[in-house]
């Protein structure tokens, strides 16, 4: 790792070496730091960064605030010949910098880890407006959110330069703020103008926006009373739809449930749903399932399910669940597929409570949800469901919710304003 000699820049000349540190915590990341004292000015010793392969990637330019002492990080790894664009992270340093506002900055725009350029718009109460800059897109450390988790969230897709479902999401997000005792910042009608114009600002035609209410930004203790305002973040992430596999494979969930009191609420405290995601993961399945204090089927990590049983949709009760806008959706269109069908494909639409042995001799499982719309289960703990194929009342369903999500009614349609460029 150490080869080639880096080129100093300029501003460096005259300065002392004081330590030099090699940081390897990440595989494809070493960084190498250099603190230099102002004090002592003589020469950086050439020596010193002969070894160092890699240019210098960030100079704090703080040097002359106090104390005199800064860091320079050198970006020393490459991946597959490729430089990669690490943040300097110390495992021991003599001091650590301290930066400017725009410094900071600086320090943002350099995080250039893939998803970030398909974050294409955010709003923020706290700034009053929308950036398109992945730079500029943070959260107050004081808000309420961030260190309390006093916050509620929802999703919603957008296809086709449309928004799907928008009302339904909304709702949601208001009655979760109402259950956590959230004020809103806005008027609904506000809210879902800034929702909209969030997504226009973006130009992005496909992905989801992600947004959340909080009791907002003015201190860290722990009631929001502090809080002066609660605020309004809106992110949009600009990627395609990802079509649903042709089967995937479940396990129930060896975390506990929520209590239905949090269940029921879409708030940021999703540390069970994705500890029980990391428990599919690790057993090779795409998601758990959770099962109720009763023992009842309630649902999965961020998805709802459903089973198809001699004719009949069968959907968990939503009263100690997330009511999911898509299984709700589902059931509408599900159940006018009944009555327009004369039972074809489906005779009955229940929903009610599921026991897991009605559950896991069901002919059709699937999992429901916004960015996805329907996903056949072929396998639930290691067996197979029904003939381990993806149902045919499945693939039917996913394409009803897919004509819906392309071409349904101009109440689940909301078309976005974008401005021409
Ligand atoms: C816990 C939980 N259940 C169900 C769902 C499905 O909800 P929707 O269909 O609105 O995406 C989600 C999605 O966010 C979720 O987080």
């Amino acid at each position: 790792m150490l080869q080639s000699v880096c080129s100093l820049p300029k501003a460096l000349t005259g300065t002392t070496v004081k330590d030099i540190l090699v940081c390897n915590n990440s595989p494809q990341c070493g960084v190498v730091y250099a603190t230099f004292q102002l004090q002592r000015i003589s020469k950086v010793p050439e020596t010193a960064f002969r070894s160092f392969h890699g240019r210098i990637s960030s100079v704090a330019s703080s040097v002359l605030q106090r104390p005199r002492v800064f860091t320079m990080g050198i970006s020393s790894a490459t991946n597959n010949g490729v430089e990669t664009n690490c943040p300097s992270v110390p495992t021991h340093m003599d001091s650590i910098p301290v930066f400017s506002l725009d410094e900071v900055a600086s320090k943002l725009q350099q995080l250039t880890h893939p998803n970030r350029r398909t974050y294409t718009a955010m709003y923020s109460s706290v700034v009053g407006g929308i950036t398109l800059d992945p730079a500029a897109m943070v959260v107050p450390i004081d808000d309420h959110i961030v260190h309390r988790g006093h916050g509620v969230f929802d999703t919603a897709t957008v296809c086709n330069g449309y928004l799907y479902e928008l009302d339904a999401h909304v709702d949601r997000l208001l009655r979760s703020a109402a259950q956590a005792r959230i004020p809103l910042p806005f008027s609904r009608s506000v809210l879902r103008n800034i929702l909209v114009q969030t997504v226009a600002a973006s130009g992005s035609r496909e992905g989801s926006l992600r947004y959340w209410i909080s009791t907002g930004p003015g201190g860290f203790a722990l009631s929001p009373s502090e809080c002066e305002k609660s605020s309004l973040y809106a992110v949009m992430i600009g990627k395609e739809r990802v079509k649903p596999e042709s089967g995937v494979s479940v396990i129930t969930s060896s975390v506990p449930i929520k209590n239905p009191k949090f269940a029921i609420m879409k708030t940021t405290n999703y540390l069970p749903n994705a500890l029980s995601t990391m428990d599919a993961e690790d057993k090779g399945a795409f998601q758990a399932v959770w099962l109720d204090e009763e023992g009842y089927i309630a649902e999965a990590a961020n998805m709802n399910v459903a089973f198809v049983s001699k004719g009949t949709l069968l959907i968990p009760a939503f009263d100690r669940i997330l009511s999911g806008c898509t299984a709700k959706r589902l059931v509408v269109l599900a159940e006018l597929l009944t009555a327009n069908s004369k039972g074809e494909v489906l005779q009955k639409v229940e929903v009610r409570k599921i026991s897991l042995e009605e559950a896991k001799s069901a002919d059709e499982m699937m999992l429901l949800v916004s960015s996805y719309l329907v996903i056949p289960v072929t396998a639930w703990d290691g067996q197979p469901v029904g003939d381990g194929k993806a149902g045919p009342v499945t693939r039917f369903l996913y394409d009803l919710m897919y004509e819906d999500l392309t071409n349904g009614p101009p109440e689940v349609r909301e078309p976005v304003p974008y401005v021409s460029k």
